[in-house]
């Protein structure tokens, strides 16, 4: 007899639904699995025999062919087990009464018939159901990120194979999960640093928080101990809270990450990813024979920072320019092509030479001009034009550092934040992909970005100055579209625009 289950697998931050075919025939006792399986998939045999004898049922002892339909896809993982138990159940007529159609089941088995976790479990929902699946039954481990879409479907969590049996011959009432049950990764109020640790710095503070507030791109250079990793930590503790929509597309990147459990909670605050500097282009980037997304991904929605910058490899740096551009990542292999979203506010900081004293008003740079220069070389032009913040952070006077006077709190600037955040979230509305004034394209900017005379000569006179690109100019407006904002100023004022050019005065 055969039977037909429907299943998903994950493709990368997306789903693909997988027809799971099961024939039971007469024949010699072989169980063979067909469809490009991986080896994950085709040793699911030993399982899902292990689990379906150790639950007491029958396994029939004929010639099992389990098809994984469409047959181009490389299948991944054991989250084909769940469904071909029940093929095989079904196709020896255990449940004559149940239709199959619309019923989408995922699951793990372990070999006493206990439904473990899958890896990617929102993206599949979501196809699945964008695909008109009504009802999942999916492992309890996973309920948490299902929560988030429960809204409209049916989700059915299983512990058990004897659970999902009992459910599907209509013995047992499983609940459904609700919409209630969402629990965030981590609670904001939980950081452990808060900017009114940080004494003085306050132009460093404010141009942190014009990167949060308009998700801009920044760069912190000063010498050792002026704090830059310091500031750049609390970051975190300012960003604007996300709309569900980007709560939505960052944890299914979590989801199809990695399978552990502080990943695979929903992600209700902005990601904050600080790789360290030996990190490979593919752990940057993504990569793998089944493309897994990068760090830049990790990111996206939030912020990627990158300390001590110059030590990391040249190369790696380089292949960041393109993320940085498009907001997404495209990563080619001979059998797929998948895009991955990194729409992230990058924040990096360096030492302005190897001794790291070089325009340090108390100590002498002891390096020497081809040092210097082959040190900063490390940062290509190219990606330091990408950056619309540049700051230097100098070293704290004697005292700024003793005094008792508290800086204020992240709690106060993160309200700053989302408040400027509404005033962009209103004028980006109607324009797909775009939340923030940091992701405003041509179009965009030559829209919302009107100077009067005076701003547009003073923008002209900046520019000159600095010898900026065309790029540069275009993020100057940007940065001024912000600062409006924080002001809660309709135009463009010239006072916005002189500010937003004395962050690109400071660059290498
Ligand atoms: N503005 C500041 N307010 C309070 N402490 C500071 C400040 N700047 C630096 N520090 C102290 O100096 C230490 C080193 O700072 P860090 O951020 O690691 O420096 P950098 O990354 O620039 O080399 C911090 O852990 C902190 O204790
Ligand atoms: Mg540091």
């Amino acid at each position: 007899m055969l039977a037909k289950i429907i299943s998903c697998t994950p493709l990368g931050v997306s789903g693909l639904i997988i027809d799971v075919e099961v024939d039971v025939s007469l024949g010699l006792p072989v169980f063979a699995t067909v469809g490009l399986p991986d080896s994950a998939v085709r040793e699911n045999k030993d399982r899902v025999k292990a689990a379906i004898k150790n639950c007491g049922y029958d396994f029939p002892n004929k010639r099992i062919t389990v098809n994984l339909a469409p047959a181009d896809v490389k299948k991944e993982g054991a989250g084909f087990d769940l469904p071909t138990a029940i093929g095989i159940l079904a196709a020896s007529d255990y449940f004559p009464d149940y239709n199959f159609e619309k019923t989408c089941i995922t699951g793990e088995l372990s070999l006493d018939g206990s439904v473990r976790k899958v890896k990617g479990l929102l993206p599949m929902l979501i196809a699945a159901r964008d695909a008109g699946i009504k009802r999942f039954i999916i492992p309890e481990g996973n309920i948490t990120e299902a929560a988030i879409v429960a809204d409209d479907i049916d989700i059915l969590a299983v512990k058990t194979l004897p659970d999902t049996v009992e459910y599907l011959l209509g013995n047992a009432q499983i609940s459904r999960l609700s919409l209630v049950s969402i629990k965030s990764d981590e609670d904001n109020s939980r950081h452990h640093v808060d900017f009114s640790e940080v004494k003085g710095q306050l132009h460093v503070k404010r141009a942190l928080e014009i990167a949060a507030a308009g998700s801009h791109n920044l760069l912190l250079q000063g010498p050792p101990g002026s704090g830059k990793t310091m500031l750049a930590r609390r970051v975190p503790t300012i960003l604007p809270e996300m709309t569900y929509d980007e709560i939505i597309e960052t944890t299914k990147i979590y989801s199809v990450s990695s399978s552990d459990d502080a990943a695979n909670a929903v992600k209700m605050n902005r990601p904050f990813r600080a790789p360290h500097h030996t990190i490979s282009d593919a752990g940057l980037i993504g990569g793998g024979n089944q493309p897994k997304p990068g760090e830049v991904s990790l990111a996206h929605n939030g912020v990627l920072f990158l300390d001590e910058l110059p030590e990391f490899k040249k190369h790696v740096l380089e292949v960041l320019r393109q993320p940085l551009e498009d907001g997404n990542v495209t990563i080619a292999r001979a059998s797929m092509t998948l895009t991955f979203p990194s729409n992230f506010v990058l924040i990096v900081a360096m030492n302005p030479c190897p001794c790291g004293f070089l325009g340090d008003r108390r100590n002498n740079c002891t390096c020497t001009s081809t040092q210097i220069q082959r040190y900063q070389s490390k940062v290509s032009g190219p990606l330091l034009d990408r950056i619309d913040l540049h700051l230097t952070v100098s070293a704290l006077q004697y005292d700024e550092m003793s005094g008792k006077e508290k800086g204020e709190s992240s709690a106060k600037i993160r309200k700053r934040v989302n408040e400027t955040r509404e005033i962009q979230a209103k004028r980006f509305a109607n324009c797909v992909g775009i939340n923030c004034n940091g992701q405003m394209r041509t179009r965009e900017i030559e829209q919302h970005c009107v100077l009067d005379t005076v701003s547009s000569n003073l923008l002209r006179r900046g520019v000159e100055k600095l010898g900026l690109s065309a790029r540069g100019y275009h993020r100057i407006l940007k940065i001024a579209r912000t600062i409006a904002d924080m002001d809660r100023s309709d135009n463009i004022q010239p006072s916005h625009i002189a500010e937003a050019i004395q962050f690109r005065r400071n660059s290498l």
